[in-house]
């Protein structure tokens, strides 16, 4: 069998570390706030290439405070692409804005910025960047942009974490960089988890601010803000696992390079393509067939395991019926029902991705 995620494999491979980290949080009763926290904020903003770091509850609340953080008008467009999860528009509602979905772009699966650019009104006063499958959006690209219109860019880098454009981590590139450590993401702590980085002081301050009641100081509040932390003990587990980081991601490119060259050249499947000048994150290794459905039956029935990111574009989701007009983008609609993630992460041995391989190859639609 040959799974799409194993964590179980994970932690078996660092367990000292994380049994340590548990019962170091335990044993000083550190559960909210604490010395563990502290550290994981500054080393993961050193890990990101970022001043600031603050920790929140889940990648959701990382998007939604990130915006909330802006302190845009009430009601704002916020440009957001049509193929991701629901949690990047979900933010902006739940901010008090408006959803204003983009095309994503067929190659990187990113943000369309031809197509977002003519979706800008005077109301628009930010983006959502996001980083999809591990691949980066079009930073330089995007910056100008966001330049000539005087807009803000949040990156959503929740399936992004250690990713690089020309040479720099993503996170802090734009105004401001959410993650997510939900468990199955390139860092997952073993719940929810999540996080905000800056090189903005004022915005960190402020995204700490409204994750924590709106105060810095014990019952200061200067403004009402909510509660979304990064709990100690997840953030002791982050802690034992970000060492390993660069490794698994580094093999995740392995994964990703011996998929490329295995997979070349059948009519039919199109392989996910990087840029020059990035280095992908590889969360998920998405491929693309009009036969998405038998050749995931198929590899099931070989003992392989797959996933689908996503079956329904944002758009056409129920909760989106409301915003549904003429210019409704279709390129994330045409591709939802053609995509299939193959399994990747570190837990995957040479002999495993070759025997996806053979088995994809292998295939008769
Ligand atoms: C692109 C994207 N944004 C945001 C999130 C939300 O993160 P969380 O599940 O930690 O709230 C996820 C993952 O779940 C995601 O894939």
């Amino acid at each position: 069998v040959v799974k799409f995620l194993d964590l179980v494999a994970q932690y078996e491979s660092i367990k000292d570390d994380v049994d340590a980290a548990i019962a170091r949080v335990i044993g000083n009763a550190a559960f909210i706030g604490g010395p563990d926290l502290k550290s994981f904020e500054s080393e993961f903003a050193a890990f990101q290439q970022a001043e600031h770091c603050v920790g929140v509850a889940n990648g959701t609340d990382a998007i939604e405070i990130a915006i909330e953080a802006l302190d845009l008008p009430a009601n704002s467009e916020i440009l957001v692409p049509a193929n991701s999860f629901i949690a990047s528009s979900e933010a902006v509602t739940r901010a008090g804005h408006r959803v204003v979905f983009c095309e994503a772009d067929a190659i990187s699966y990113t943000i369309d910025l031809a197509d977002a650019e003519r979706r800008i009104t005077p109301k628009t006063g930010a983006i959502i960047a996001v980083h999809l499958y591990g691949h980066p959006c079009d930073m330089t690209g995007l910056m100008e942009l966001a330049d000539r219109h005087n807009l803000k860019v949040i990156e959503d880098c929740a399936q992004a974490h250690g990713a690089e454009i020309d040479g720099r981590r993503i996170g802090a590139v734009g105004h401001i960089g959410t993650f997510s450590f939900y468990p199955g993401k390139n860092l997952g702590a073993y719940g929810d988890g999540g996080a905000i980085l800056t090189n903005d002081a004022d915005l960190a301050r402020r995204s700490r601010m409204i994750a924590n009641h709106g105060r810095i100081d014990k019952y200061d509040h200067q403004f009402e803000g909510r509660n979304s932390r990064l709990d100690g003990l997840q953030a002791a587990i982050l802690r034992a696992k970000l060492p390993h980081l660069q490794g698994w991601i580094d093999r995740r490119n392995a994964i990703g390079q011996r998929y490329l060259s295995g997979l070349a050249g059948i009519d039919g499947l199109t392989l996910p393509s990087i840029k020059q000048n990035v280095r992908h994150a590889f969360h998920l290794f998405v491929v693309r067939t009009a036969h998405r459905d038998a050749l995931q039956g198929w590899l099931k029935q070989q003992g392989i395991d797959s996933g689908v990111h996503y079956p329904i574009a944002l758009p056409d989701l129920a909760a989106y019926d409301y915003l549904r007009s003429d210019s409704t983008p279709t390129l994330a609609s045409e591709l939802a029902p053609t995509l299939l993630s193959l399994p990747m992460g570190e837990h995957l041995s040479d002999a495993d991705v070759d025997q996806v391989i053979a088995a994809v190859r292998a295939f008769q639609p």
